[in-house]
């Protein structure tokens, strides 16, 4: 079947954060299954952009109220990336250096949309399924459906993946002007709460909702930032599918950012030139255990808890332990981070930014991932970790709620319920208990190495839920 990614997020061309994983990644495993896969996403000024080479496909304009912007459909030239790469270049709206973050996001992320839509609509094929991607692409669903002049796309089947229902897309009905003209009669699928909800619509309107895992379906049934009542209703049509992640990009035996390669039976020896290695860049000792925390730092991800957290495990464990922290996000919390270093030199360190290569080497010289976030839709971090042969210690929260169980029940990992720092600060402990259990830490290790969460296995769900619902050929 022909499918179509639409989102605002792709690795490599442009990452914030989960999204970006999983729209580089999917595509490429339906695409080895045999289908025709193409990733929309809006021409951003990234690293990829400017490195790499485009041919332009189409040209057009679109109309936003009373601004028109003339825009280009760039096609990614080569086929390295394992589908095709689509890039929508508004240059007023997008040809910035940051992908969210500005006072017209909502006119941005709505041009993007009309115009992703009206380039298909001038393509000889009309595609089978049009998978949007969190808010940002929520009004896809609706203009299929009700848009005069997309009449011709009315056959194509429209999935939302919520990857955070955290983020809706709030805007005012004096911007229902900018949307291209519709069927009057359904406006009431944009409304929520008296104001135009993006997400909302793309719940509404596709025929089929999946969220990354199944934990998360469940959690945002009974909340999810005011849709709740909304994902009740939807149920039927809802499934929660749970992220894989790309072997191809996170295999320890191949990867090229890491200091050693290894595979489960080298990973003892493997794990300890990481170590290392990370440990000399960071001013660490190899010798403890060292746990690292990989992410954005705001509450969602229980950033907020860090400081305090690693304040009191270093000094219950009177410094017989490592930490160090990678991420970016709230200035408070960095600057908090920050400051521990003065207390904790040589236990402790911070990586204030972002750096895909760094991340690699932390998941590889680790020996245990800290998350513990409040809201975890899915979590990638974890998977990457197992796969490394770090041990996941994990809030029971979403998709980390089905990735890890507790050791003690025969688990991969450190579970805890509550997002407090006497929470971290027990599961460190029981960490520490653990890395000095030789026998034990090393067969967690291995049986956290072995799970496969590969994209092959989890991409045919999302087929399963494309094939149903072209299938149902409801309207
Ligand atoms: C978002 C979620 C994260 C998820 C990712 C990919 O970033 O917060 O939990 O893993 O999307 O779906």
């Amino acid at each position: 079947m022909e499918i179509f990614h639409i989102s605002a997020e792709c690795y490599p061309m442009a990452k914030v954060g989960g999204l970006a994983d999983v729209v580089g990644a999917l595509p490429k495993y339906q695409k080895n299954a045999g289908h025709q896969v193409r990733v929309v996403v809006p021409c951003y000024n990234t690293k990829f952009k400017n490195e790499n080479d485009f041919d332009c496909v189409h040209q057009g304009s679109i109309s936003l109220g009373d601004f028109d912007f003339p825009f280009r459909v760039l096609k990614e030239t080569t086929d390295k990336l394992g589908y095709e790469l689509y890039l929508i270049e508004i240059s007023e709206l997008f040809n910035r250096d940051n992908i969210y973050g500005y006072d017209d996001d909502i006119e941005r992320f709505l041009s993007f949309q009309i115009a992703a839509l009206d380039w298909i609509l001038t393509r000889n094929t009309v595609p089978n399924i049009i998978n949007c991607h969190d808010h940002h692409t929520g009004l896809i669903p609706f203009l299929v459906k009700y848009g005069y002049k997309y009449e011709s796309l009315r056959t194509v089947r429209t999935v939302i993946t919520i990857h955070n229902a955290l983020y809706q897309g709030w805007f005012g009905f004096d911007k229902l002007r900018y949307l291209p003209e519709f069927d009057l009669t359904h406006v009431g699928f944009l409304e929520w709460n008296n104001s135009i909800n993006s997400l909302a619509v793309g719940i509404k309107c596709a025929h089929a909702v999946t969220t990354v895992s199944p934990s998360y379906l469940n959690e945002i049934n009974i909340s999810a930032n005011g849709l709740e009542t909304l994902f009740r209703s939807v149920r039927e049509k809802s499934k929660g599918i749970l992220n894989g992640i790309d072997f191809e990009v996170w295999n320890p035996s191949k990867d090229q950012m890491i200091a050693e390669n290894y595979a489960i039976e080298t990973s003892e020896t493997g794990k300890q030139k990481n170590k290392e290695k990370l440990c000399e860049q960071f001013e660490l000792d190899a010798t403890k255990p060292l746990f690292s925390f990989i992410g954005r730092l705001f509450e969602e991800k229980g950033g907020d808890l860090l400081p305090q957290a690693s304040a009191l495990a270093l000094s219950e464990n009177f410094e017989n332990i490592n930490i160090l922290i990678l991420g970016s996000g709230n200035s408070a919390i960095e600057e908090q981070l920050l400051q521990l270093r003065n207390d904790y030199n040589g236990n402790y360190n911070v990586f204030i930014g972002y750096n895909e290569e760094l991340a690699h080497l932390i998941y590889a010289g680790s020996d245990y991932i800290l998350m513990p976030s409040r809201v975890e839709p899915c979590g990638l971090n974890q998977m990457y970790a197992l796969r490394y042969g770090t041990i996941p210690i994990v809030r029971r929260t979403g998709g980390l709620r089905d990735t890890v169980i507790d050791f003690g029940d025969n688990g991969n990992g450190i579970c805890h319920d509550q997002a407090s720092v006497g929470d971290i600060c027990y599961s460190v402990n029981r960490a520490v208990k653990l890395y000095n259990d030789k026998i034990s830490f090393y067969k967690i290790r291995k049986m956290g190495m072995e799970i496969d969460h590969s994209w092959e296995r989890v991409c045919q769900e999302y087929i399963e839920i494309y094939t149903l619902i072209i299938e149902k050929n409801e309207v």
